[in-house]
């Protein structure tokens, strides 16, 4: 982040007093800070604490004639290389949505040529109310990027997603912006599956697995960030899809085999889905019923396809197609021969023993075996992966070594 400088708006919610926080840790990753503070931010952090943290003047009032004269709002706008808005209120939201140009913080987003990084922080309500799902769909839809907010107890005493990302969280996601060139898969286009499936035994009933989809759902994003068009076939999972992507969902191995092939051709595939291997033999249509004195039901499953090696062979194979290996043993020696049984170009591996956390845990330690040999990586947030992941593609894709 050196040499780079982040506008941060700061919007009048509960979780302002995190991005004080959020400002040290830019600062400590080298980045400039420059701090717009919203009428209501001010009611909770003040401007004196912003700027000693920043080490610059705070803005707030669009009509300051001293600072109109030092800085002009559409220059303060274009003065940066992200404008990150932390804590994201519903209010903020909707303006930049709707378009709305009212005071200094509203002026600039609207303003600004550069991207703009929200960090959502409100009530599980406000949250869910589909005239805010309706902002942050057309927000996403126009390349404003997103991180949190995250899911648990609330200042107001609710539960559930509305929890502003912490301010670690917020700066992964700006060094990830930083870390990414936008252009390096222009044109090109990506298929990505993540999550687990669920295998109905009858319509209440399932067989599935803990994959949390994270993993992939970070790859998809950064793909799309890259600039490739991306589709992300996702299982059941509660994440917010990454901006710039179109998501699929679906719940079985078949419908995602589906919808992989549906959206063939494409110039890479990465297949992070923990696919249920097999699935009931017969899906009941009612409920299976306990029946008096009967014994317990026999389960017999059948095998379900393999997509990743399905595309292996498909006639529309994609250029580059990569596999994970979830192993919980002889990691590296299983991954490889995965790799060469599936038919796939590269694979990465991870150990998924409970005792790694990887499996719905933020961060991940893989090895990325190609026919080159192993690359082992050291541990990274999930988000770092898919970055990494989606530079390697790059470089693969555009004819450089790989
Ligand atoms: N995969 C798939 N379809 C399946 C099973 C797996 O596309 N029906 C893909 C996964 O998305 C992953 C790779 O195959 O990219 C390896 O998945 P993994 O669960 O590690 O391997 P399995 O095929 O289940 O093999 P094993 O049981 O030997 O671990």
């Amino acid at each position: 982040m050196r040499g780079k400088t982040v506008l941060l708006i700061i919007g009048g919610g509960i979780a302002a007093y995190k991005s004080l926080e959020l400002i040290r840790r830019l600062k400590e990753r080298g980045a400039a800070v420059r701090v717009i503070l919203t009428h209501a931010a001010t009611q909770f952090v003040t401007p004196l604490s912003a700027s000693s943290l920043a080490g610059e003047k705070v803005y707030q009032d669009l009509f300051s004639l001293t600072d109109e004269s030092e800085m002009g709002h559409i220059q303060l706008s274009r003065s940066a290389d992200l404008v990150v808005v932390a804590p994201a209120t519903a209010d903020l939201m909707a303006k930049l949505a709707g378009g709305h140009a009212n005071d200094l913080a509203s002026t600039t987003l609207l303003a600004t040529d550069k991207r703009v990084l929200m960090a959502p922080a409100m009530n599980v309500r406000m949250w869910n109310h589909p005239a805010n799902q309706r902002n942050l769909r057309t927000l996403k839809a126009e390349g404003v990027l997103f991180v949190g907010p995250n899911e648990g107890d609330m200042a107001c005493g609710e539960f559930g997603p509305g929890r502003m990302a912490e301010p670690d969280e917020i700066t992964d996601a700006v060094a990830s912006y930083f870390n990414t060139d936008e252009h390096a898969l222009d044109g090109l286009k990506a298929l990505v599956t993540a999550g687990p499936t669920q295998e109905p035994l009858d319509p209440v009933r399932f067989i599935a697995n803990r994959s949390s989809g994270k993993q992939g759902y970070a790859i998809a994003g950064a793909l799309a960030r890259a600039g490739a068009s991306t589709v992300l076939v996702s299982g059941p999972v509660e994440i917010e899809p990454p901006s710039g992507v179109r998501l699929l969902k679906v719940t079985t191995a078949r419908e995602m085999l589906a919808a992989c092939e549906a959206s063939l051709p494409a110039d890479v595939a990465v297949c992070t889905a923990a696919v249920a291997d097999w699935r009931p033999e017969i899906a009941a249509n009612n409920k299976i019923k306990k029946e008096k004195d009967a014994a317990a039901p026999t389960l017999r499953l059948v095998e379900n396809p393999d997509i990743l090696a399905t595309l292996a062979r498909h006639p529309q194979r994609p250029h580059l197609l990569i596999g994970f290996a979830a192993e919980t043993e002889s990691v590296v020696e299983h991954a490889a021969a995965k790799r060469l049984r599936k038919g796939c170009d590269w694979i990465v591996a991870n150990d998924v023993s409970p005792h790694t956390g990887i499996m719905g845990g933020d961060r991940n330690t893989v090895h990325l075996i190609t026919a080159k040999g192993t690359e082992s990586w050291p541990e990274l947030a999930k988000a770092e992966v898919g970055e990494r992941l989606a530079a390697r593609i790059a470089q693969s894709l555009k004819g450089q070594a790989a």
